[in-house]
């Protein structure tokens, strides 16, 4: 008997107007792999290193999305741990920090940050001057091992779809271990709720269906805990779902 292993090919479109009856076929060769990431890189590298910048133009939705955020974590975890003993947490595909300092710094005793472009970790390091921020790593999510039994909760808001699913479910096996034994991954992501998935030809970003996620998820051994819809949202913005994951 065969054992299952394929990822299902899912149908979508890129903001070209090509179509695509998989996703796979996005990074299905080494040269199509490397072109996907260097313009995502170049994308990054272009950008502002402001909320404006890191938001795509749309920094009104930095308020909502903290508060939501907020929300979430606090939903998700132990209510009753004071923030001394809230632990570590890692902000992935970190930006200028918008999240750390919004949000991560207020809830958990250290904070570590890791962003691939250094001119925008710069501009974290220069704009948080909070003693709870540790360490500032320089590197791609799809390079970056986490250290072992490290973090309470790995935070990776608006940086997955930047992976291919090959490499997010390799990212997301490495974060299993450098999780705490009650360690958290929470997720916050653009995802299509109705139709097929979209990539935006501009930084080479998938907005994955919730379908999508779940798959991904599952292959990286990680149950799903709790899943929430951002409220207070643009309706003309694809929608953002936020996903607390533990270890199976
Ligand atoms: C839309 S911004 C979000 C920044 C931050 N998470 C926030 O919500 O403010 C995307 C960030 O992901 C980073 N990024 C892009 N590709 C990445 C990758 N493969 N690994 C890690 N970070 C990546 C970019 O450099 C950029 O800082």
């Amino acid at each position: 008997m065969e054992v299952e292993t394929a990822v299902e090919a899912r149908p979508g479109t890129d903001s070209t107007g090509a179509s695509y009856s998989s996703h796979l076929d996005l990074w299905n060769d080494e040269e199509k792999k490397t072109s996907w990431y260097k313009k995502t890189l170049e994308h990054w590298a272009a950008q502002d290193a402001t909320v404006n910048g890191v938001l795509g133009g749309f920094p009104e939705t930095s308020e909502p999305d903290l508060r939501e955020s907020r929300r979430f974590l606090h939903l998700v975890r132990r209510p009753t741990d004071p923030p001394s003993q809230r632990g570590t947490v890692l902000d992935c595909g970190a930006g200028i920090g918008r999240v750390t300092q919004g949000l991560l710094v207020h809830e958990f005793a250290q904070v570590d940050l890791v962003e691939p472009n250094a001119r925008l970790l710069e501009a974290a390091r220069e704009q948080i001057r909070d003693p709870k921020v540790d360490r500032f790593i320089n590197s791609s999510l799809e390079q970056f091992h986490p250290e072992e039994g490290r973090y309470d909760t790995i935070w990776a808001q608006w940086v997955l779809l930047y992976l291919t699913d090959d490499d997010l479910v390799l990212f997301l096996e490495r974060c299993k271990k450098g999780l705490t034994r009650n360690g958290l991954i929470l997720v916050k992501e653009n995802v299509v709720l109705e139709g097929q998935w979209i990539v935006d030809r501009d930084d080479n970003s998938i907005s994955r269906t919730d379908a999508m996620y779940k798959d991904i998820f599952q292959k990286a051994g990680l149950v799903l805990q709790h899943e929430l819809k951002q409220a207070h949202w643009p309706s003309d913005l694809v929608p953002v779902k936020m996903y607390a994951l533990r270890r199976a």
